[in-house]
């Protein structure tokens, strides 16, 4: 019997675990999960634990608009971040997780999120029992953290920092930026989130509680939303294992008015999706018409996830819908961009499929994961604040004429496909793995029994060492 927790109200996030989640209810697993989304239909062997009515999302951090965001970079991200750990104790005081705390019931196998949610370790500390953590991002510093790895930010992005590397390594500027957003996200996390969730802890399971950071170290696997082919080599543990693109299914049938309006287009398609936070309503009417013109004038059909009833001057070569199938939409071969804010759960749909991106990007990784799509030739960016029409169609032209970028998207289609096992039957395997072995303590590396002053000692006179 397996349980999982992630209660955190990200839909994009939940849609990386679920789909690890329905997978092993699907092969015989008994699946218990606390979540705030809570499912249409039941699945076997798949049980919910609603926690719908203990989330108060915290406005600063979640609640995104086409203004408040484009500006902050990521020190305000990592600042912003405070607020939703300053949610935990009204999270742990919900029923469900209450009686989570006090239930006699014994689990397998623990799952939960590896992102700013470190007081739901508390639970596998109450059960005693192996536990893997879901990463929806590449692995963030804290996380290598826990599992002792090597991750050098002189040559290693610092996920969601603003920058991304190319394959040749950073600029001077660039390492040291990176350096500084490392030690900024370290120095939040060390010192201000883990004592705070700590505090939570202890209130609520007992004072004889280890640190959440303690708790952690044990951890038998990390699963981390990344591939070598798309976020670059890092030097991983044997503990932490690639599964990017874990959320990616066979495409289904796309519902037939779709499919007839890509299928009828005499010059392909272009997707345009903002995704699931940011609400079309919001968007000013400068940009908005900016938009609508620059579309009126090209040749291609536009598909549009539009959240209302009406587009105002909408022209005769753009379908709008309050929902799209996305992947299904992507895997059309007569799709020749992607306009995008840069979530990572899009991009790495476009990557699979082979096809080059606009990226206009909001906040938290959107810009580093859209960084990486230009490093690799596959995509433009456009600031939101720079919409006019002309940009926007200059963009459109650039990326839908000039034919290297569709050949490099199809290009890193392949390596990003060619695994020994896909993203599913690996984190399948590595999950299965804990529970055969009863956890997995032969992965863990000395390392975290170092302190971190002796571990980066080591590493520091290594690359001096090696410079020769
Ligand atoms: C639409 O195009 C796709 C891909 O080219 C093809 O597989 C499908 O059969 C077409 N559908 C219709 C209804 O013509």
């Amino acid at each position: 019997m397996n349980t999982a927790i992630f209660p955190t109200p990200l839909k994009s996030h939940f849609i990386v675990f679920d789909a690890l989640l329905i997978e092993l209810a699907n092969r015989g697993h008994n699946v218990t999960v606390v979540t705030p989304f809570i499912k249409s239909k039941q699945i076997t062997n798949y049980n919910e634990i609603d926690a719908t009515r203990c989330l108060k999302i915290p406005d600063e951090f979640f609640k995104i608009n086409y203004t408040s965001n484009t500006k902050s970079g990521v020190f305000q991200l990592l600042k912003s971040f405070k607020f939703a750990i300053q949610t935990n104790d009204e999270i742990i005081r919900c029923e469900c997780l209450q009686q989570l705390i006090h239930t006699n019931d014994t689990y397998d196998l623990l799952i939960t999120e590896l992102f700013i949610t470190d007081v739901f370790l508390a639970y596998t500390y109450k059960f005693q029992k192996p536990f893997i953590m879901v990463c929806t991002l590449p692995i963030l510093p804290w996380g290598s953290f826990k599992v002792g790895e090597t991750d050098n930010p002189s040559y290693i992005p610092v996920t969601f920092n603003d920058i991304s590397f190319d394959r040749n390594g950073p600029t001077f500027v660039e390492k040291l930026y990176n350096v500084a957003v490392y030690l900024t996200a370290m120095y939040h996390y060390y010192w201000e989130w883990i004592p705070q969730t700590d505090e939570v802890i202890r209130r609520h399971f007992g004072e004889s509680y280890p640190s959440a950071h303690e708790i952690s170290k044990n951890v038998s696997l990390i699963l981390t939303f990344s591939h070598f082919s798309l976020n670059l080599p890092r030097p991983h543990v044997p503990a932490v294992i690639e599964v990017g693109g874990l959320h990616i299914k066979k495409p289904h049938p796309l519902p037939q008015d779709i499919e007839n309006f890509i299928n009828e287009s005499k010059d392909g398609v272009i997707y345009f999706s903002f995704g699931s936070l940011l609400n079309g309503s919001s968007m000013s009417i400068e940009a908005r018409n900016a938009i609508t013109n620059a579309f009126k004038q090209i040749s291609q059909r536009v598909l549009w996830k539009w959240e209302l009833d009406d587009l105002p001057n909408k022209p005769i070569n753009i379908m709008t819908k309050k929902w799209m199938p996305q992947r299904d939409i992507l895997a059309h071969p007569k799709v020749k961009l992607f306009i995008t804010h840069g979530g990572a759960l899009g991009i790495n749909e476009a990557v699979y499929e082979g096809v080059p991106i606009i990226g206009i990007p909001f906040y938290a990784d959107q810009m580093s994961n859209i960084k990486t799509m230009i490093n690799f030739g596959v995509g433009e960016t456009l600031p939101y604040s720079d919409i006019t029409t002309e940009n926007f169609l200059d963009k459109i032209k650039t990326v839908i004429n000039n034919k290297t970028y569709e050949e490099n998207a199809k290009r890193l289609s392949m390596l990003y496909k060619d695994r020994p096992m896909s993203a599913m039957k690996t984190a399948v395997y590595w999950t299965e793995y804990v529970i055969r072995h009863n956890g997995a303590r032969h992965l863990r590396t000395a390392a975290l029994d170092l302190s971190w002053f002796i571990v980066f000692n080591k590493l520091y006179s290594q690359s001096i060492s090696t410079k020769k």
